[in-house]
């Protein structure tokens, strides 16, 4: 198979893995720009998403939407649930934290942070070496730069992905019982995140910069992995990845006023699933608008991702401290119960370099084993290639036990949106 081709359907094991429901109706009905469900509409066109971002008046706070979910978890006030002016004050304040010169300033920190973890262990040929902890380190350490927490860096990402995902579970339709132990699980994942935070209005940027890394760094990992890319990073192939792998595919929002949306009328509080993957064209390999799906990714207009310089550099960062090592996928598990798809764990091992690879037919073979928690039935694999002694152990890993998380609860028999950003 293409390495892209075989990095592509693992990657999408990942995405159908988090919410196998609704992703799968998402991909079913692509080819539509707009489709409407009752009182749904799907958003999948690149014109349509961007039209929806940019022209139709969006309910900041209401229930089912990032806004929502930042206004009654975290106490509101960032961004997310803001409009008008108090948006565009707060957009200047996060401006500071999150410009150009504050990433410069930010980027030694977990430049080093990453070398010393790597030259560490990735040196070692042969033993595996989890990625996602790395990551969660690294995405707890800038969270914790940027809102000036004291905590452990793991600890800190530890309980803003709690947070999210609890707050991404709450939205699942259920009895109402398991509602109510829901509600309670996502207040005290709240208060947990609060606790160490100095400002608990940092909590949404917190979670903001934590789950997204969380899910983009290991994906992109995996990608260049399986494609082989590790000699070719750069800025742009990891903004090429971002793309690819879209890490916060699907944004929840609902309409605050009527609207028309290439020829689809929009009625004030219709829920819209606005699927930045599709919009992103993370599908296809040659975009038609490759500025457009690039920006896509991190949304559109007044409310669009202003730690999208961060996120790039970051995983630009990353990658290139991985590359030297050249790493080879050993086992790879998608997570279960997380807001946004990601890895549960993703096992790399030291791999040769390149000329050496064409020299050393035991390893000229990705050594990784069909992904252990795939969530349907997987992809054909090769036939396992033959491996070298010093990659053949991998510890066994347990695969979560969520069915999926959360869309939130549809008004009809619609497609419900997850709790992403
Ligand atoms: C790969 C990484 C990331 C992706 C894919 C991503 C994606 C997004 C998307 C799609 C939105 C919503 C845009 C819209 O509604 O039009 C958003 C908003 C936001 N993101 Fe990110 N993001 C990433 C990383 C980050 C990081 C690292 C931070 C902070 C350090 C951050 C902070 C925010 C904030 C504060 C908002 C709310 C903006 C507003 O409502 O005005 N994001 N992001």
């Amino acid at each position: 198979m293409n390495p892209h081709r075989r990095a592509r359907a693992a990657d999408r094991r990942v995405y159908l893995a988090s919410h196998p429901v609704l992703f799968t109706l998402l991909a079913a009905t692509r080819h539509r720009p707009l489709l409407r469900l009752g009182g749904t509409v799907l958003v999948h066109g690149p014109d349509a998403y961007r039209q929806v971002l940019t022209r139709v008046p969006l309910d900041r706070i209401a229930e089912g939407t990032t806004g929502g979910a930042a206004a009654r978890l975290m106490g509101g006030g960032l961004l997310f649930d803001q409009d008008g002016g108090e948006h565009r004050a707060g957009r200047r304040a996060v401006g500071g934290l999150l410009g150009s010169r504050a990433v410069a300033e930010l980027r030694p920190a977990w430049q080093q942070l990453l070398t010393g973890r790597l030259d560490g262990r990735l040196g070692e040929r042969g033993s595996p070496f989890d990625l996602v902890p790395l990551v969660h380190e690294l995405a707890g350490a800038t969270a914790a730069a940027l809102t000036g927490s004291s905590a452990p860096p793991p600890v800190l990402a530890q309980a803003a992905l709690r947070a999210a995902a609890a707050a991404a579970r709450d939205h699942l339709p259920t009895t109402l019982p398991r509602r109510r132990a829901a509600a309670r699980a996502v207040e005290e994942a709240a208060e947990r995140l609060n606790a160490l935070l100095p400002d608990p209005r940092d909590a949404m940027l917190a979670v903001a910069a934590v789950t997204t890394t969380a899910a983009a760094l290991p994906r992109a990992a995996a990608w260049c992995g399986r494609a082989r890319l590790w000699d070719r990073i750069t800025p742009e192939l990891a903004a090429e990845l971002l793309r690819l792998t879209a890490p916060s595919p699907v944004l929840p929002r609902v309409a605050a006023a009527d609207a028309t949306v290439l020829g689809t009328p929009i009625r004030r509080g219709d829920r819209l699933i606005l699927v930045a993957r599709h919009a992103a064209e993370s599908h296809r390999d040659q975009p038609t608008d490759r500025a457009g799906a690039t920006q896509a990714v991190f949304g559109v207009g007044p409310h669009a991702c202003p730690g999208a310089t961060l996120a790039r550099a970051q995983l630009t960062d990353f990658l290139s401290a991985l590359a030297p090592h050249h790493p080879r996928i050993h086992r790879a598990t998608p997570a279960r119960r997380t807001a946004l798809p990601s890895y549960a764990s993703l096992l790399v091992t030291a791999g040769p370099h390149p000329l050496m690879e064409r020299e050393a037919p035991c390893v000229s073979s990705s050594p990784e084993r069909p992904d252990s928690a795939a969530p349907m039935s997987p992809a054909p694999q090769p036939p396992p290639a033959p491996r070298c002694s010093a990659s053949a152990a991998a510890p066994a890993h347990s695969a979560g036990t969520c069915p999926g998380t959360p869309p939130s609860r549809p008004r009809t028999g619609a497609p419900s949106p997850t709790a992403t950003w």
